[in-house]
């Protein structure tokens, strides 16, 4: 856990911030550390909802991951946290929005965990985010989202597909992902 001292400390000095927060998507864990290396993990979980760029810029020799890919968290770390959905379900979904001075766009769309290859057309975009206008409710951080109904058996098992919610901030060019992971049965 991080201290309140702690928050406050990684968010002075960076203008942007937000994390999906319902679901809970994925997280850290030892595979992360692994593959990523701990200066990289240890800077990503300062803050939680901090820009992807920054934790990068600390990384040491032991970063083998792509931070871009779900900010570096592995399924293995996350197995306990995958969702079995429906073909055509609606789902809801809540993003913190701790700080957005530099807007810019935003998507949500299905990747395949294999080849960082977006499935299919973003299941959500705007093309300003944040949008503190879009409401109430406010359309940007609390939407949802419907499984598509053609993804086969693409993403049939845990591990192969995770629903990315993606933010960059162009006016600071910084980078804000969350992934949760999930499957559907074919
Ligand atoms: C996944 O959900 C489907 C549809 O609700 C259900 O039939 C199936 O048993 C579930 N599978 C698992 C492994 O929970
Ligand atoms: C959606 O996000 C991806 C990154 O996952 C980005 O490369 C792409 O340009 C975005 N697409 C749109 C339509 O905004
Ligand atoms: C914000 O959302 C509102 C409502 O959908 C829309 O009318 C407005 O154009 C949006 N603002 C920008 C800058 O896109
Ligand atoms: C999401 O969908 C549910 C059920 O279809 C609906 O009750 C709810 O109002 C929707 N929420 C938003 C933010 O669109």
């Amino acid at each position: 856990m991080l201290t309140a001292a702690a928050v406050l400390f990684a968010l002075a000095g960076v203008s942007g911030h937000a994390v999906m927060q319902d679901p809970v998507p994925r997280g850290t864990g030892p595979a992360q550390v692994e593959l990523c290396g701990s200066a990289l993990t240890t800077a990503l979980e300062k803050d939680l909802a901090g820009p992807i760029e920054d934790a990068v810029a600390k990384a040491d020799a032991d970063y083998n991951c792509n931070a871009y890919l779900c900010r570096g968290y592995q399924y293995e770390d996350n197995v306990d946290n995958v969702k079995n959905v429906t073909a055509g379900e609606v789902m809801y979904f809540h993003i913190d929005l701790v700080a957005g001075h530099h807007p810019g766009y935003a998507n949500v769309s299905v990747v395949d965990l294999a080849t960082n290859e977006i499935i299919g057309d973003p299941l959500r975009s705007w093309g300003y985010w944040p949008n503190a206008t879009s409401g109430p409710p406010r359309d940007d951080i609390d939407f949802n989202v419907t499984i598509p109904t053609n993804l086969g058996s693409t993403c049939d098992a845990g591990g192969k597909c995770a629903i990315q919610w993606y933010w960059y901030a162009s006016g600071n060019e910084q980078t804000y992902e969350s992934c949760l992971d999930f499957y559907v049965e074919a």
